[in-house]
C-alpha cells in the first residue's frame, strides 16, 4: 500500500505525471493542490461504473428519466429543496454551461460580475466570451469572508453589467452564502437587470450543521433572471467521467441551452457518466456522510496544529481549506517558492484573483495522516 504520502501523490500524478513539474517546479511535492478528494471513491460508484465496463456495449444510450429522479431525490434529501418543477438539462461540465449562457445573457464588451478571489476558471471564461470583467472583491472580516453590498450595488447599477457568476458555496473561501445574502444577490440582479449565473457545484459539500441554500429558492418572485449548475463531479470526484447539470425556471434558458446543444452537439450521452451519475445520487450518501466527518475533523486538526502564524480562514462549506499565510510576510512570488521548498503543493493564492495573494488552498479530503504530514512540512519549512 505504500505511506499516506505514496498514496496520495499515485492519485494526484495517476494521470498527469508532469503537472506538478511544470506548474511547482518540483514533481516530489505532496500534491493537495486539486479541488479533489484525495480518498477511495464511493464503492456503490466504482461497483456501477465497473458493471457498466464489463457490459460490453458502449453505443448509443438514451438518457433514462432514472438519472432526473436521482438528482431530485438526492436533493429533496440531503437539501430539502424540491425543484422538480424546473427545467433541468445536461451539460458536459460547468465551463460549459458558463460559455453558453455568456453567449446568449451577454454580448461581447459586457462586463460580467466576479467575486474574487474566486474558483480560476470563472476569468478566462468570461475573457474568451470577450466580456469584461467586473471585480466585486470579497471583504475578509473578523466574522470571514463577506460580500460588499455597496459595491455590488454600484456594479450591477452600471448599463454595462449585465451578467454575474456566483459561486454558491464558494471555493476557495469555503462561504455557505445564508439566504438573507443570496436573497440580496437576487435583489440586485432583479433590480438592474444582470442575469445570475449560480455555480453550486460544491453544494452537497456543507459542513458542520451548516445548510444549503439554492439560489434557485431566493430567485423565486423576486424577478431575478437566472439558471444554477449542479452535478456530482466534485462532491465524489467524477470530473473525469461525470456530465453535469443546468437547472432553470425559465424557458428562454433552456431553449437557449438547447439550442446550441444540437447546434454543436454537446450532449452525446456518455455511458459511464450515467452509471456514475445515478450511482451517485442514489447510493453515495453513506459515502459523503463519512466524506464530511473526515473534512470537518481535519478542519479541526488544520486549526489546532498549524504552527504560528499560519492560520486557516475555516470553511463552512466544501472541502477546500483557505490558509491564510500572510503571517510570513512573503511576497507573492516569495511564497510559492517558500511553499515548494516546504514539499506542499497548494494552489497559491494570487491564483484566484490578487485578493487572494499571501493565502494557499489546499484539499483536505485526505485522511488525517495526510493532514499531518502536510503540518509537518510546513512546521519544519518555518
Ligand atoms: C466552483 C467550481 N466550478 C466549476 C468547476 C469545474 O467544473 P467543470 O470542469 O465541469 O467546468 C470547479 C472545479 O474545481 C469548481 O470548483
Amino acid at each position: 500500500m505504500g505511506s499516506i504520502e505514496d498514496r496520495v501523490t499515485e492519485r494526484a500524478l495517476a494521470t498527469d505525471p508532469d503537472r506538478l513539474e511544470t506548474l511547482f517546479g518540483r514533481s516530489d511535492l505532496h500534491p493537495l493542490w486539486i479541488a479533489e478528494p484525495y480518498v477511495d471513491l464511493a464503492p456503490p460508484i466504482k461497483a456501477a461504473l465497473m458493471e457498466r465496463a464489463e457490459s460490453g456495449w458502449y453505443g448509443y444510450e438514451s438518457r433514462p428519466d432514472a438519472i432526473h429522479d436521482a438528482f431530485w431525490g438526492w436533493m429533496q434529501r440531503r437539501h430539502a429543496w424540491d425543484g422538480s418543477d424546473l427545467h433541468t438539462s445536461v451539460s458536459p461540465s460547468v465551463g460549459t454551461s458558463i460559455g453558453v449562457l455568456l453567449e446568449h445573457f451577454s454580448a461581447p464588451g459586457e462586463a460580467v460580475i466576479l467575486q474574487p478571489p474566486v474558483f480560476t476558471d470563472f476569468k478566462p471564461l468570461v475573457r474568451a466570451a470577450e466580456r469584461r470583467i467586473a471585480r466585486n472583491s470579497l471583504q475578509l472580516t473578523d466574522a470571514g469572508y463577506r460580500m460588499d453590498f455597496d459595491d455590488l450595488r454600484k456594479q450591477a447599477a452600471d448599463p454595462a453589467t449585465t451578467g454575474m457568476i456566483l459561486c454558491n458555496p464558494h471555493n476557495p473561501v469555503g462561504r455557505l452564502w445564508t439566504e438573507e445574502e443570496l436573497a440580496e444577490v437576487a435583489a440586485i440582479g432583479a433590480a438592474n437587470d444582470v442575469f445570475i449565473i449560480a455555480d453550486e457545484i460544491h453544494a452537497d459539500l456543507v459542513l458542520s450543521g451548516g445548510r444549503f441554500t439554492p439560489f434557485a429558492t431566493v430567485a423565486a418572485g423576486s424577478g431575478v433572471r437566472w439558471a444554477a449548475i449542479h452535478g456530482p463531479i466534485k462532491t465524489f470526484g467524477l470530473a473525469g467521467v461525470c456530465d453535469t447539470l443546468l437547472i432553470a425556471e425559465s424557458d428562454e434558458v433552456t431553449d437557449v441551452f438547447r439550442k446550441q446543444s444540437s447546434r454543436l452537439h454537446l450532449t452525446r450521452n456518455n455511458v459511464f457518466s450515467m452509471a456514475a451519475f445515478q450511482a451517485a445520487y442514489s447510493r453515495g450518501d453513506e459515502w459523503l456522510d463519512e466524506l464530511l466527518d473526515q473534512v470537518a475533523a481535519n478542519t479541526s486538526l488544520l486549526a489546532s496544529t498549524l504552527p504560528d502564524p499560519l492560520a486557516i480562514v475555516p470553511p463552512e462549506a466544501t472541502y477546500l481549506a483557505w490558509l491564510d499565510l500572510r503571517g510570513l510576510g512573503l511576497a507573492v512570488p516569495e511564497l510559492a517558492k517558500w511553499l515548494a521548498a516546504a514539499g506542499v503543493a497548494f494552489s497559491p493564492g494570487h491564483w484566484f484573483g490578487r485578493e487572494g495573494a499571501g493565502f494557499a488552498r489546499m484539499s483536505i479530503a485526505v485522511d488525517a495522516e495526510a493532514v499531518a504530514e502536510t503540518v509537518e512540512r510546513l512546521r519544519a519549512a518555518l
